[in-house]
């Protein structure tokens, strides 16, 4: 359970399976930088997911999974067209731009933070080359279907650039759109796909999967001279081992996001909140007058908001239960909260 943490889908422990697998490989020594017998089981666990031959560099973090991604394919100068909510335009410090030399994102416009494809066709007026990033789930909590991701990377690649794909919350997306993992990655012309796992129930692995080889060979120097080249690679890949066996990461993302509609629909009947953005995935964006939310943390609720309560933003993960979310539906009920607001 995560309690009354609802900030971040990071704010969840590790899963038991992801733990015991960690255990497992802590025994004896094993070869290190990758060339362990676990890490050299990941290119076909991977391939077997996406029905494609592929090359996967397990990573630490998702900021460093994005910007070694997109350095494998951007030559210097390259432009990295993202929507304009972006995290890699707005919440990592441009760290894409610190791994390609005179590299800088550009924002492109799109509600609920998927990118327009005629904005995108606009941006692109002139472009040679550069990286297009799209977001799965978005940073909005909504999803991107296989038709428009193929779309997009079509106005992407007729242009000349290449496809990389922030899957922060990708096991989200697959959940959502009941779809073939492969349906919003290689066969909608994703040439490289951060496929994230820590905010799902890893430790602190990321996957960037390859769908052309080459890419990865290309990035070998630059793993080394960015310091994610891990001696004890084992460790992250056992844990990406782990979350693919069985088909865990597909049901623990399909648990967060019944929590998130579990959620949603139990707010929904309350007068003094609406939803900002459909629920897609496990993310729930709601208006929320100030002193709900003041009412809420009284009561020792965690929740990031923007703006006194304009934008709330409530996350559900792997771990949050069923009583977890209607503790806080219970809390954030009208009667509650006007007695709240009678008692302020
Ligand atoms: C959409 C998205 N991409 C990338 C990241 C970066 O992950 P990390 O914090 O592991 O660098 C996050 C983290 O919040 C995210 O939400």
């Amino acid at each position: 359970m995560t309690g009354r943490n609802f900030v971040s889908d990071n704010v969840a422990p590790v899963h038991p399976a992801v733990m015991a697998a960690i255990a497992a490989a802590n025994s004896g020594p094993a070869a290190s930088y990758g060339e362990d017998a676990i890490s050299a089981r990941l290119d076909e666990a991977f391939g077997g997911l996406f029905d494609a031959e592929v090359r996967v560099l397990p990573i630490a973090t998702g900021t460093a999974a994005n910007a070694l991604s997109i350095a494998a394919m951007a030559g210097p100068g390259a432009r990295f067209y993202c929507h304009e909510q972006a995290h890699i335009a707005v919440a990592e410090e441009g760290a894409p731009g610190f791994y390609v030399a005179g590299g800088e994102c550009v924002g492109v416009a799109g509600e609920l933070a998927r990118i327009d494809p005629a904005a995108l066709g606009a941006s692109l007026a002139g472009a040679k080359g550069g990286i297009l990033s799209l977001t799965q789930a978005t940073e909005r909590g909504t999803v991107y279907s296989p038709a428009q991701v193929a779309a997009l990377a079509a106005i992407a690649r007729a242009a000349g650039l290449r496809v990389q794909l922030d899957g922060a919350r990708f096991a989200n997306a697959v959940a959502r759109l009941g779809c073939h993992p492969a349906d919003i990655a290689g066969r909608a012309g994703v040439d490289a796909l951060v496929f994230g796992t820590s905010k799902n129930g890893t430790l602190n692995a990321e996957a960037m999967v390859f769908f052309d080889p080459a890419f990865a060979d290309e990035l070998f120097p630059a793993r080394k001279r960015s310091g994610h080249a891990y001696s004890k690679m084992r460790y992250l890949s056992a844990q990406l081992e782990a979350y693919l066996a069985d088909g865990l990461w597909l049901d623990l993302a399909a648990h967060a996001n019944a929590m998130a509609r579990r959620l949603a629909d139990g707010l929904a009947g309350h007068p003094e909140i609406s939803l900002l953005a459909p629920v897609e995935a496990n993310l729930v964006f709601l208006d929320m007058p100030g002193w709900v939310l003041e009412g809420l943390r009284a009561e020792g609720f965690e929740i990031h908001a923007a703006r006194g309560g304009a934008s709330v933003r409530l996350v559900t993960s792997y771990a949050t239960t069923p009583d977890d979310v209607d503790r806080l539906v219970e809390a954030a009920l009208p009667g509650r909260s006007v007695e709240r607001r009678a008692s302020r």
